[in-house]
């Protein structure tokens, strides 16, 4: 059985205020049979870590190098130091707006994978690529390119993330969730075999608010949500953990 994963994506949103929230979630989900991770700016990992409790601390990207001249930019194991036990990598905020490519992405998953970093490897089509009909073969390829051979179930999550329900409110039917999981799923089993390819959790990500979150939930083959918007209040996220916690 895959533990169920609520993942919250906090981007460039909160400040040493937004830590209660964390709190909050930390006290309302201690006993809980879903897995958290939040996911805050770099500049409030470690204070998020030190009252996260059961809850997991994600860095929102890595560089692929150990350390070195780069600046602006942090590594897997500067993460690791820092408190986190996870990291989101090739977010399609990431590959638009600083042009990281699958082969980049794969890159910093292996360097995150040597820390022990749990990598949430995000892919998702276009509005334009899904209308015409290729969102099978775009995901395909962002997954055997992006996924390094260094992945296990404990290490690799993957989240669909449709780009035009990014922020949106859009979400596509449970249909079209279902045939891009059940799609993922076969292509890991595929590539590393049935029982890695049937341990890695797979996350719906894209508009998941409480209001929708358990009809996303009862899809086959999501084992949970990476949530953005609803992520930033504990008002807004346990609802959202609540609908999870209900399909375990
Ligand atoms: P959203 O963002 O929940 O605000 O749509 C999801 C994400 O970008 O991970």
């Amino acid at each position: 059985m895959r533990r169920k994963l609520a993942a919250g994506n906090w981007k460039m949103n909160g400040n040493g205020a937004s830590l209660a929230e964390i709190e909050t979630l930390a006290r309302d989900h201690a006993e809980g049979g879903t897995d958290l991770v939040i996911c805050p700016p770099a500049t409030l990992i470690s204070r998020a870590a030190a009252v996260a409790g059961p809850i997991d601390i994600g860095g929102q990207d890595c560089h692929m190098a150990a350390s070195g001249a780069h600046t602006g930019d942090i590594s897997a194991s500067q993460l690791r130091d820092a408190g986190a036990t996870a990291v989101i990598l090739g977010h399609s905020e990431r590959r638009e707006a600083h042009e990281e490519d699958s082969a980049m992405i794969r890159e910093k998953a292996r360097a995150a994978h040597a820390e022990d970093l749990t990598t949430i490897i995000c892919v998702g089509e276009s509005l334009a690529q899904r209308d015409a009909q290729n969102t099978l073969d775009i995901i395909g390829a962002q997954l055997s390119l992006s996924v390094p051979d260094t992945a296990t179930g404990h290490n690799t999550v993957i989240a669909y993330e449709p780009i035009w329900a990014i922020g949106t409110g859009k979400v596509p039917s449970m249909n079209e969730i279902g045939q891009v999981h059940d799609f993922i799923r076969s292509n890991l089993e595929r590539r590393f075999g049935s029982g890695v390819g049937r341990s890695v959790r797979l996350l719906y990500g894209g508009s998941v608010k409480p209001g929708n979150a358990a009809e996303i939930f009862s899809v086959s083959n999501v084992d949970g949500a990476l949530v953005g918007g609803a992520s930033l209040k504990a008002a807004d996220f346990s609802p959202i953990v609540a609908a999870l916690d209900a399909t375990t």
